[in-house]
């Protein structure tokens, strides 16, 4: 509480204008999308480092095209919560400029309204047909396992997978964001994965708030460390920056 309490006095005092917002599972956790790490992370004993890699889709493709199944129909119940629609609320503002980067692939922060979000690790509901490399949106559950494309190779989901790299586009954006931002937020992550965990080295001048109730390799590194669920601080840090913005 004091954390958060200070942290809102340096935005009072500071008027942060560019926001830099980088978010991992555990914005999605009061949702009830499970994170990967941690309790409910697991599915059938599989961790994603198991499922989510070319190795394993090469082996099984419809067991993980099981896994993604699982993940979507979980995803589809679920609805932005109230960390996900502050933020979306914060880049309605003219004068600020916002920038939401996240490493979650379950859209929530687009269906909260937040414009241009970086997913860096891409999106539950969009294939990638693995002989064209063209992707298309697929919201809906398919008939049969492992789905096809129209061409008649394998689809697959398109996601970044474990020793895939991350779009060159949206890595150097990211970067340049960060590097500008007066303000980073850190929401939910637990800074294991790289490059996504490297990204808070960029930024230059501005100064970091990690949300989250438990502590990660990133804490160290932060200026604030707000112990606390991002439904309960995202809302009071939005309101400060929004408070004081011109
Ligand atoms: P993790 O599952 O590794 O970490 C989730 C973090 O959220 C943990 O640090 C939790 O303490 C925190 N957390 C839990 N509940 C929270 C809440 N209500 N509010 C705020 N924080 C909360 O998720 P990521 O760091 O996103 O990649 O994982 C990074 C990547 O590893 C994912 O994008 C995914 C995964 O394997 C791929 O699938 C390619």
């Amino acid at each position: 509480m004091e954390q958060l309490n200070d942290a809102v006095s340096w935005i009072r005092s500071n008027h942060p204008r560019r926001i830099a917002v980088l978010t991992g599972a555990g914005i999605s956790a009061e949702s009830g999308v499970p994170t990967f790490r941690g309790s409910g992370g697991l599915w059938k004993n599989f961790r994603a480092e198991d499922l989510a890699t070319p190795e394993a889709f090469a082996r099984d493709a419809a067991l993980v095209w099981e896994w993604y199944e699982w993940r979507r129909s979980l995803v589809r119940d679920c609805a932005p919560n109230a960390a996900h629609t502050a933020l979306a609320r914060l880049a309605q503002h003219d004068e600020l400029e916002v920038s939401v980067i996240t490493q979650n692939v379950d859209g929530l922060h687009t269906r909260a309204g937040s414009i241009g979000t970086i997913e860096l690790h891409g999106n539950l509901f969009r294939v990638r047909c693995t002989r064209e490399e063209t992707t298309q949106e697929a919201t809906a559950p398919f008939p049969s396992l492992p789905p096809l494309c129209a061409c008649g190779a394998l689809l697959r989901p398109d996601i970044v997978w474990f020793g895939e790299a991350l779009e060159p586009e949206d890595i150097n954006r990211a970067v340049e964001l960060i590097s500008h931002a007066d303000l980073l937020l850190i929401i939910g992550t637990s800074g294991l994965v790289y490059p996504a965990a490297g990204l808070m080295s960029s930024l230059q001048r501005g100064i970091s708030m990690e949300i989250n109730p438990d502590s990660t390799p990133l804490s160290t590194s932060c200026d604030f460390v707000i112990e606390e669920t991002a439904s309960r601080a995202v809302p009071v840090i939005v309101d400060a920056i929004l408070e004081v913005a011109q």
